[in-house]
């Protein structure tokens, strides 16, 4: 151990201690800022408190059905809006292609609606407004976005949603800015 006449280990030795304090201290300023991490949220377990032959069903209730596509679509067609306006053309693309994605996963849920879809919207008009943002063409994509707004309505007509009307947005949704 330490060798009290020459003092030789002493340094080793503080140096030791110096160097346990460190990880000490460390890991609990690890432990601190795992600390203030919030707690993951509980699992409420109503879905496995069902009976295994209805979990399916309950999940399928809780995705919904067209209505929460719909809910995306809006949400993209409103996004891309505001992107084309701006020239945020690379967002204007990215959010713009999801509305197919959103479409699709709707008709996953509710076949009957893809005839109305396939013909009125993803024929023409969707198309035109992707190569417009593509095109970086902003005259051109004013036109195909008040196109793209006839197809909605004109779908809407045909689904028997005909009240549902859309207009070209006035809200933007997100805090995004063009940089
Ligand atoms: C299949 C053709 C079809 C197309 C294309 C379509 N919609 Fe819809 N939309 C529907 C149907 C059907 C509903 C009603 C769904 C329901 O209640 O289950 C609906 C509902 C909506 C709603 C109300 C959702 C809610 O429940 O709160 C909005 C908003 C909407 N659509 C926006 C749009 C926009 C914007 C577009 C175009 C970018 C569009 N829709 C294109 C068929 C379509």
């Amino acid at each position: 151990m330490l060798n009290l006449v020459t003092g030789r280990q002493r340094p080793r030795f503080i140096a030791g201690i110096a160097t346990i304090l460190l990880v000490a201290a460390g890991a609990f300023g690890i432990g601190i800022a795992y600390a203030q991490m919030p707690n993951p949220p509980q699992a409420g377990g109503w879905l496995k408190a069902l009976p295994p032959e209805r979990q399916i069903e309950a999940i399928d209730r809780q995705f919904r059905g067209f209505d929460m596509a719909m809910f995306e679509v809006n949400y993209r067609y409103t996004e891309m809006y505001f992107a084309g306006i701006e020239g945020n053309w690379d967002y204007a693309l990215y959010t713009g292609e999801k509305i197919a994605w959103a479409i699709q996963n709707g008709f996953e849920r509710r076949p009957k609606r893809r005839a109305n879809a396939q013909e009125i919207f993803f024929k023409e008009a969707y198309p035109q407004v992707l190569s417009a943002i593509r095109k970086k063409d902003i005259a051109r994509f004013k036109e195909s976005v008040d196109a793209l707004r006839g197809a909605c309505n004109a779908c809407h007509t045909a689904e028997r949603v005909g009240f549902i009307h859309v207009g070209i947005p006035s809200i933007k949704q997100t805090p995004l800015i063009n940089n």
